[in-house]
């Protein structure tokens, strides 16, 4: 069943020139952009979207993180789009994600893992309406769609 994402490239993919592979990654696979910009996140922002981790230990070295620099925000949808996300991506700690994943590939510290990718249906549904305005959202249909999909 098609399902929406939220995604975002981190501050440290901004800045290390991975925006472009992040995003040939997820089209590649054959899951459609339905959303997508630049973003300078703000502390509300950045604290409201990481809500579920107020009482962690990491948290404010996260937000402080997250609030370090431009990131890019993206609606992504497709069958599946949460968890093949979630592949893609790889583990959160980059040194236990496999190569071949985003972190995998990029990453050696758990504060710097290049990407976040919703969790879970209910997550997805918060954090796009978090993100992004519904006149953001377009619908549209990918020409190679009946190549992707039986
Ligand atoms: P994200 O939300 O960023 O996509 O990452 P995730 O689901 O894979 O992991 P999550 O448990 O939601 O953690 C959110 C972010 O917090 C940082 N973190 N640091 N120091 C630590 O033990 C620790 N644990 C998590 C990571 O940057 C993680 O992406
Ligand atoms: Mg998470």
């Amino acid at each position: 069943m098609s399902e929406r994402t939220f995604v975002m490239v981190k501050p440290d993919g901004v800045q290390r020139g991975l925006v472009g592979d992040v995003i040939q990654r997820i089209e590649t696979r054959g899951l459609k952009l339905v959303a997508l910009k630049s973003v300078d996140v703000g502390r509300d922002l950045a604290e409201a979207h990481y809500d579920v981790h107020r009482d962690k230990p990491f948290f404010d070295d996260l937000i402080a993180f997250i609030t370090s620099g431009p990131v890019v925000a993206m609606v992504i949808e497709g069958p599946n789009a949460i968890k093949a996300v979630r592949g893609l991506a790889g583990e959160t700690d980059p040194i236990e994600a496999s190569p071949g994943t985003i972190r995998g590939d990029y990453g050696l510290d758990i504060g710097r893992n290049v990407i976040h990718g919703s969790d879970a249906p209910e997550t997805a549904r918060q954090e796009i309406k978090l993100w992004f305005e519904e006149s953001e959202l377009l619908d549209y249909e990918r020409v190679d769609s009946p190549w992707l999909q039986e």
